[in-house]
């Protein structure tokens, strides 16, 4: 269902049942006020942004000085076609797409006009008043932070943009609060050992801490509860820590989940023996939407040696190690504890520039596909990423959204993205016991179904076909199901090897079906070694530029 965005719903000539009014972005106007939440340096768009989204057609009005704490200054979004707009109120009361970084402060939620769209930050588990206060307010909302981590939603997902940033700032916090180099050297003056740095948690953040890390040189070790990451862990260099404790940590659709009291026990010990040798922690370790597991204890910093750091990524849901102060540095017994809940905002350039780009991609992808006439902006209600993400509708409450399933193999998580939207893995756990015990035997019935009838097929081709079909037929079956298997148990991190195999298989194909082609025309075997060729060869090829696009992201 489509919905008007910036002025009142109304049905028109023309429209379908259930469809309401769209306005072109030319209707619209864009507006970008200056953060007020203190600290944040970040702007939603950048001048660059400014562009793209006049070409969809919106109208772009600026605050003033909104990109100066990010290095854009009022003349730059002028130049590119953005009008500036001195005060708050002014903006916020005119704007029919407000686009924000931080949640709306109540002040600023009282300036917004009804029927505006807002698209910001807003932890909607963590801040329950606040959706209600924008419904009061008339304003639909979108959370950039439960926007789901899917393939369609990567080039959208803040979380992941800024989390990849805050991970290497989390690195390079963590030198400077150190008093040694990360990287060991032999000089005439003595020898420098490399420092030690243990990450907890290898989602998003914690893979970006594992490659700055590595290349200061420091020898890293991490540990995270999916066992999965082990492949991602060690090909960045980072040697994977075990635990003999067996419970993966994969939640619903390859999401993260609770891990029991037991497990948490047996990785403390595990921390604790780590932390007697290494200088750095860096802990991310996170489930979305739920208080951060406290994994580093007061005695396991004590027992660190002094001059040691810890950088607590998950200081803002209250920290993994018992001594974090969110937003400070603590020194306890020679150990600085790092809890700033500002990493992204500390590279507010690049952090407002991948900020701006996904903001555009979202509001790109709520403005209609291409073949449509007019490029028009609206909620679709029924779109697997704005649903998710939309907290507020018109003056509803509409977080948690409705629990989808997703049919499998359509949108798998993307592969970094390893963790449910912020909001959404509680209700993934939830419903796993409601859910599984209905749909369990159903689907088991038509399993059984179809192999009654795949078996009744193949006695049935058993009593007429002759012996070498059968041959054959058997021969091909076993191929396909060992090929299946072979293929489904492989660890995504590997399917680039395994196009690799799949190339060299199609070799042997093409060379097979060489000798069969020169067969007479009017016989079929010619035919399907010419169709064998051409899919082989479009498999070898497309392989080989596969390869090549993913070798050319590792260059330098
Ligand atoms: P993520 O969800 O991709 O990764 C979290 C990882 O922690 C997952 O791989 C999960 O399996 C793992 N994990 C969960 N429980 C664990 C446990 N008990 N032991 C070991 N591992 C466990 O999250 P992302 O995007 O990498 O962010 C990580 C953290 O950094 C989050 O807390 C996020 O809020 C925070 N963050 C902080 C910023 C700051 O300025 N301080 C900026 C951006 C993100």
């Amino acid at each position: 269902m489509h919905e008007t965005v910036g002025a009142p719903a109304g049905d028109k000539p023309g429209e379908k049942p259930g469809e309401k009014t769209i306005n072109p972005p030319a209707n619209l106007r864009l507006g970008i006020p200056r953060e007020v939440f203190p600290g944040e340096r970040r702007v939603a768009i950048t001048p660059g942004n400014v562009e793209k989204f006049k070409k969809l057609g919106f109208e772009v009005a600026v605050q003033s000085e909104a990109g100066l704490a990010a290095g854009f200054d009022d003349a730059e979004y002028v130049k590119a076609g953005a009008l500036i707009v001195p005060e708050a109120k002014a903006l916020l009361s005119s704007a029919d797409v407000v686009l924000k970084v931080r949640a709306p402060s109540p002040g600023e939620i009282a300036m917004l006009k009804a029927g505006a769209f807002l698209v910001s930050f807003v932890m909607p588990a963590q801040n329950p008043e606040l959706l209600k206060q924008l419904a009061g307010a008339k304003v639909s909302t979108l959370a950039l932070d439960a926007i789901p981590r899917t393939t369609r939603a990567q080039k959208m997902d803040v979380l992941s943009s800024m989390a990849n940033l805050a991970g290497y700032r989390a690195v390079v916090e963590a030198a400077a609060a150190f008093s040694r180099p990360f990287t060991g050297q032999i000089t005439a003056a003595g020898k420098m050992p490399p420092a030690k740095i243990m990450i907890i948690g290898a989602g998003v953040a914690g893979l970006a801490a594992i490659g700055a890390g590595r290349a200061l040189g420091a020898i890293v070790r991490a540990f995270d509860t999916r066992p999965e990451v082990k492949d991602q862990i060690t090909s960045m260099g980072a040697e994977f820590l075990e635990l003999n404790f067996h419970e993966d940590g994969t939640g619903e659709g390859g999401y993260a989940k609770v891990m029991s009291p037991e497990f948490i026990k047996a990785e403390m010990e595990l921390f604790a023996n780590q932390a007697k040798e290494v200088d750095i922690i860096i802990t991310t370790a996170l489930i979305p939407g739920i208080k951060a597991p406290v994994l580093i204890t007061a005695a396991m910093v004590e027992s660190m040696r002094r001059g040691s750091v810890i950088v607590d990524m998950a200081a803002e849901q209250g920290g993994n190690c018992e001594l974090t102060r969110p937003g400070q540095v603590a020194v306890v017994h020679g150990v600085s504890i790092i809890g700033f809940t500002d990493l992204a905002s500390r590279m507010a350039s690049q952090a407002s520039q991948l900020l701006g780009n996904n903001m555009y991609n979202l509001i790109e992808s709520m403005c209609g596909k291409p073949k449509d006439e007019v490029k028009a902006f609206h909620i679709d209600l029924e779109d697997d990423i704005v649903r998710p993400a939309l907290v507020t509708h018109g003056s509803d409450v509409t977080w948690p959204p409705p629990k989808k399933p997703v049919p499998a193999g359509v949108d798998k998580p993307a592969p970094k993205a390893t963790v449910a939207a912020a909001t959404s893995a509680p209700h993934a756990a939830k419903s796993k016991s409601g859910h599984g015990a209905k749909s369990g035997p159903a689907k088991g019935s038509k399993v059984a179904v179809f192999w009654l009838i795949a078996s009744g097929i193949l006695w049935w081709l058993g009593t007429v076909a002759p012996a070498e079909f059968l041959n054959h037929l058997t021969v091909f079956i076993l191929a396909c199901f060992i090929g299946w298997q072979v293929v489904w148990n492989v660890s995504p991190a590997l399917h680039t090897p395994l196009m690799s195999v799949t190339n060299a298989i199609s070799g042997i194909i093409v060379v097979g079906a060489m000798l069969q082609i020169s067969g007479p025309v009017e016989h079929i075997s010619t035919w399907l070694s010419a169709v064998a060729v051409l899919v082989a060869t479009i498999n070898i090829s497309g392989g080989f530029l596969v390869t090549q696009r993913m070798l050319k992201m590792f260059r330098r």
